[in-house]
């Protein structure tokens, strides 16, 4: 079969207003880029004719400017899932314009397979190119390709020249129960799938033609702060392995996003008691493509290259030693929790907030504004042979204490959390009841300013199993909202 070329704007003319569109691409990789600011102009024009024009938008993760941005500002979107990471996309979910699921990233194939949320109308498919049967070669990411491709009526293929990835996807969609099986991914390099997406040749509506890089990933410069805390997750688990928990061949490490995450794999680079490792995660950034060339990384199984430009060239310029090395997989496979749980990841990610007996906010700040979700973290913490969560123990000048009381929303519990680490030390929860885990947070983790504060929170809570003083246990967010620093409460005034 051969499929037409179209424009983008003639792509959007296909999608309407209430439609559900479901795309290619998880982080600012692999997502589409020309049909969707076309579906944002027939929005404007729509709303500018008293019209109704907004969609719902499903991804594998968070996308960029050129989509939540665009399509936000055009006041587009109606629902979102399951992850953002755009500011402009995150105003209006704040200010909730725009209704937003929160989604550990494993389910969300699942989830729009099952029903749970609305029907897939369109999807678009970033692709290196696709065959007259129907094979899809994705770009640079995973995500939820498959799946909105076999749910959607109708198809839109963007072909972007820029990209060489063939041979790099592992395309596997599982069955649904009853008749799910096991996933039989042994070791972090298994290729179970195919290297395409699967789609029918007769949903294709045309393939738009397009040469553009992926949106550029911004990372800051490594502080002290940053650097420290990747030390001391990288002596952890030096620690570990010279104690025998962690075996000395190693586990597969998961890295979580964003700046310290991206500190913690710089830490890898320059330890030679850790031995080679492989990488199972979702995201693997311009650290991870260093650290196999110094040998340190032995595969890198991901969703998503979340790569700068100059780097995404440079694995294209050796694709001869990466092609072996690199696997792409969907969402639900890089993240699912079978495969984290019998390949024995260590998982690193990181936290807004850590409370005194180990319950990690991810995602709200101050309980109620979204920053990111809670991505894959879930995913990974509660099914990780070791969970290890870091953060800056404070923030905004010192004016935040991220270790707090009581976190004002609990994304993971302290049953999913073992490890806590920011730049002053590690708090190991492992096998330790309440009491000990709040001294050990406090005397390992919490910056100094706010140890005193804090013990004497303890002093204040009604004993328990968990020690706590309702009326006080968001007393420093309470007084940080009213004051601007949590370092001036005062629990007489919560007694
Ligand atoms: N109170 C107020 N603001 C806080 C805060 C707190 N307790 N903790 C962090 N912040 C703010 C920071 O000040 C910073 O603000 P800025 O952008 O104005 O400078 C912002 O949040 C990001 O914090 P930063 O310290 O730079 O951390 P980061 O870039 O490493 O991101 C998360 C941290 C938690 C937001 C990010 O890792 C995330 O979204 N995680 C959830 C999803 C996830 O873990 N996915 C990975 C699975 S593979």
């Amino acid at each position: 079969m051969s499929y037409p070329i179209i424009t983008a704007q003639e792509a959007a003319m296909y999608i309407n207003n209430g439609d559900g569109v479901g795309i290619s691409g998880f982080t600012l990789s692999g997502t589409p880029k020309t049909v969707l600011p076309e579906v944002a102009k027939r929005a404007e024009e729509a709303h500018a004719a008293g019209k109704p024009f907004k969609i719902d938008l499903y991804s594998g993760a968070s996308t960029g400017d050129s989509i939540d941005g665009v399509l936000t500002r055009a006041n587009a979107i109606r629902f979102r899932a399951p992850f953002i990471s755009n500011p402009t996309v995150r105003s209006s979910i704040n200010a909730k314009e725009i209704q937003y699921c929160d989604l550990h990233l494993s389910l969300m194939a699942q989830d729009l397979r099952y029903g749970y949320m609305g029907k897939v109308n369109v999807a678009i498919l970033e692709a290196i190119d696709i065959t007259p049967d129907g094979k899809v070669y994705l770009t640079t990411a995973g995500g939820i390709g498959q799946t909105v491709a076999n749910l959607a009526d109708k198809i839109i293929i963007e072909r972007n020249t820029y990209h060489h990835t063939m041979g790099l996807h592992d395309v596997y969609e599982p069955l649904d129960p009853p008749c799910r099986r096991e996933i039989p991914i042994f070791n972090a390099a298994d290729r179970i799938g195919k290297p395409y997406v699967q789609v029918d040749p007769k949903k294709v509506i045309g393939i738009v033609e397009v040469h553009l890089p992926n949106e550029q990933v911004v990372f800051k410069e490594l502080d002290p702060v940053t650097r420290k805390i990747g030390e001391n997750v990288v002596g952890f688990i030096t620690r570990d392995i010279k104690r025998g928990i962690i075996p000395a061949t190693g586990l597969p490490i998961q890295s979580g996003i964003g700046n310290v995450a991206n500190a913690v794999l710089k830490g890898l680079e320059d330890c030679n008691e850790i031995p080679p490792l492989d990488l199972y995660s979702e995201v693997l950034q311009d650290s991870v493509i260093k650290l196999m060339e110094l040998g340190r990384v032995k595969a890198g199984s991901t969703c998503s290259l979340s790569l700068s430009q100059e780097c995404l060239q440079h694995v294209y310029d050796n694709l001869d030693f990466f092609r072996d090395r690199l696997i792409l997989r969907p969402s639900e496979i890089s993240n699912h929790p079978e495969i984290i749980r019998r390949l024995g990841i260590i998982a690193m990610n990181t936290a807004i907030e850590v409370d005194l007996y180990g319950c990690v906010n991810s995602s709200h700040i101050c309980g109620t504004r979204l920053m990111n979700g809670i991505g894959g973290s879930g995913d990974f913490a509660r099914n990780a042979y070791v969970s290890i969560f870091t953060c800056p123990s404070t923030q905004k000048g010192g004016m935040i204490s991220s270790i707090v009381p009581m976190v004002t929303h609990a994304d993971h519990t302290e049953h999913d959390v073992r490890v806590v680490v920011t730049e002053w030390g590690v708090a190991d929860l492992r096998g330790k009841n309440p009491d000990e885990r709040a001294k050990t947070i406090i005397e390992n983790c919490a910056h100094p300013d706010y140890r005193n504060l804090l013990w004497d929170y303890l002093k204040i809570a009604k004993s328990g199993h968990v020690s706590h003083n309702v009326a006080a246990a968001l007393g420093m967010h309470a007084t940080f909202e009213r004051e601007g620093d949590m370092r001036k409460t005062d629990w007489s005034t919560f007694a």
